[in-house]
């Protein structure tokens, strides 16, 4: 029997540059909880650099390992966040935290998104231990210098960071 859930839709949202097995938790673990799922990809993170793969492929990435849940769907978006959360009836925004280091960021976002939609409610899983310390960044680093990046991330976004990025 399909486990219960009623908590209708929640967006789970990031720059997934690229997506990492921590994200792919946290968004698995959405979709057990929730109806429905849409993980929504910022097209162009305002506060980062360039991102390394275009949101056509960073989409690409999550959606072929989210296709087995059914009811999980990837999205670009290049709106406010809170706006592309109601465009889809989302009641929640999901994010993982990990370590405190996340908090102060998580918190500002969270008074920002508050502040512009009362209505949405933003709500946290704690990372897993086994990925408390996976960021796409430290992935990106770990590429670039030939470190071993298997079971951080799925085989085609390994294989892809090493034509990206192998120096
Ligand atoms: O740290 P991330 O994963 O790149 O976070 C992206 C996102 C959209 C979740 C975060 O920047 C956020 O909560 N922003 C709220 C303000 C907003 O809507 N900005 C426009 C999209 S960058």
């Amino acid at each position: 029997m399909p486990a219960e859930r009623n908590g209708g839709t929640a967006v789970c949202p990031g720059s997934y540059d690229p997506v990492t097995n921590g994200h792919l938790d946290i968004i698995g673990r959405a979709s057990n909880v929730f109806d429905h799922v849409v993980v929504g990809v910022v097209n162009q993170p305002v506060r980062k650099q360039k991102t390394l793969f275009d949101a056509s492929e960073r989409v690409a990435f999550i959606a072929e390992q989210v296709a087995e849940y059914g009811n999980v769907q990837v999205k670009p978006f290049d709106t406010l966040l809170v706006d592309f959360a109601r465009e889809h009836g989302a009641k929640a925004i999901v994010k993982g935290l990990r370590a405190i280091s996340d908090f102060e960021y998580e918190f500002e976002m969270n008074q920002l998104n508050r502040k512009m939609a009362p209505d949405i409610e933003s709500i946290y899983f704690m990372a897993a231990p086994e990925y408390s310390f996976l960021s796409s960044s430290g992935i990106k680093e770990l590429a670039m210098f030939g470190g071993d990046i298997s079971g951080l991330v799925p085989d085609r976004v390994a294989a892809r960071l090493q034509e990206e990025l192998k120096r």
